[in-house]
């Protein structure tokens, strides 16, 4: 795993990697599917071997419990802590268990947790480490692609009544917007009850720049639409400039998700893996800390 960690740092370091650029395609269903499935394979014959689950979990950017426990404070001093908080692109990370250890610590209702990913592998996964951890399952796990609005909607609206949540409060975010942000532009299709709907220009004529959304504007929208106004979303990030287009010009893209988020606090911290005590000369890496506000007078949420 430890070379998964360092293609993505290679990968994903300030060079646009994705299906126009040669590399691995961190945006592609498939890519991740087939990586979890491996994963889960590998677990299967260790299990066999030694009848421990050893290398399920395995977390981008380190671990995220900084800004887990800065959004904590945010969801309680914002009264944000009744609805849904959402583990994004959860893959085999173990921020789905640190968020459910919170939560319960603080006699806070850990159903309200969704952990969510488009890998159902991942999900599987994501299950099984917190049935080895925690002995039960809590936490919600949903199969849901996040740039397709229609069917996160449906399946935010599922988790709602199925807790008796008030809607999206807040969300967490470790090096999932990356992993997007290296997949091409979308187009804008057309309103599908209420909400803009998008297809990948992979294929097509190229439409006009006011119309091709990047990926990281079309997840801002979609996530815009399913959260409630003053709802946070904390994102760890490899990029000190993923969110530098909320206060830029730009087409419809840009501004719907201006007009849906800004950014409240951004800070750096040192990756975990940067530096060894041998290498103190070495330059230290740095990842980036966000949390942004669901803005009060963007759309209705749906
Ligand atoms: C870089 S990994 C981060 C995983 C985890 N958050 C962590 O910190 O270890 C990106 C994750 O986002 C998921 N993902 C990427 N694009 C997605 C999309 N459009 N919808 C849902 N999940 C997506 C991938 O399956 C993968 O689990």
């Amino acid at each position: 795993m430890a070379q998964a960690q360092d293609d993505h740092d290679a990968a994903l370091s300030g060079r646009r990697q994705g299906p126009l650029f040669k590399g691995t395609d961190y945006s592609s269903q498939d890519y991740w599917e087939r990586r979890f499935a491996a994963t889960a394979a590998m677990v299967k014959s260790a299990e066999q071997r030694t009848s421990e689950a050893d290398g399920a979990e395995f977390d981008w950017l380190g671990s995220g419990d900084e800004l887990m426990d800065s959004l904590m404070a945010q969801m309680v001093a914002g009264s944000m802590r009744d609805g849904l908080t959402l583990n994004i692109g959860s893959g085999s990370s173990r921020a789905g268990r640190g968020l459910r250890r919170r939560f319960e610590e603080k006699g806070w209702d850990s159903r309200q947790i969704v952990n969510l990913d488009y890998a159902p592998a991942a999900i599987a996964l994501s299950r099984m480490s917190e049935e080895n951890c925690f002995g039960d399952l809590k936490t919600q796990h949903v199969v849901a692609d996040l740039l397709d609005g229609f069917s996160l909607s449906q399946e935010i609206s599922t988790s709602v009544t199925r807790t008796n949540a008030q809607q999206v409060t807040a969300i967490f975010d470790k090096s999932t917007a990356d992993a997007l942000s290296t997949g091409p532009n979308l187009r804008a299709l057309g309103t599908k009850t209420g909400m803009l709907s998008f297809v990948a220009e992979r294929n097509g004529p190229r439409p006009a720049a006011a119309e091709s959304w990047a990926p990281v504007e079309v997840l801002a929208y979609n996530l815009g639409r399913v959260a409630r106004p003053g709802a946070f979303w904390a994102v760890l990030s490899y990029s000190a400039q993923r969110f530098d287009f909320l206060e830029a010009s730009g087409g419809r893209g840009v501004k719907e998700a201006q007009r849906l988020w800004e950014v409240m606090k951004k800070w750096a911290v040192e990756a975990p893996s940067g530096r060894s005590l041998q290498d103190t000369h070495a330059p230290a890496v740095y990842h980036w800390c966000y949390i942004l506000r669901r803005r009060c007078n963007g759309h209705d949420h749906t």
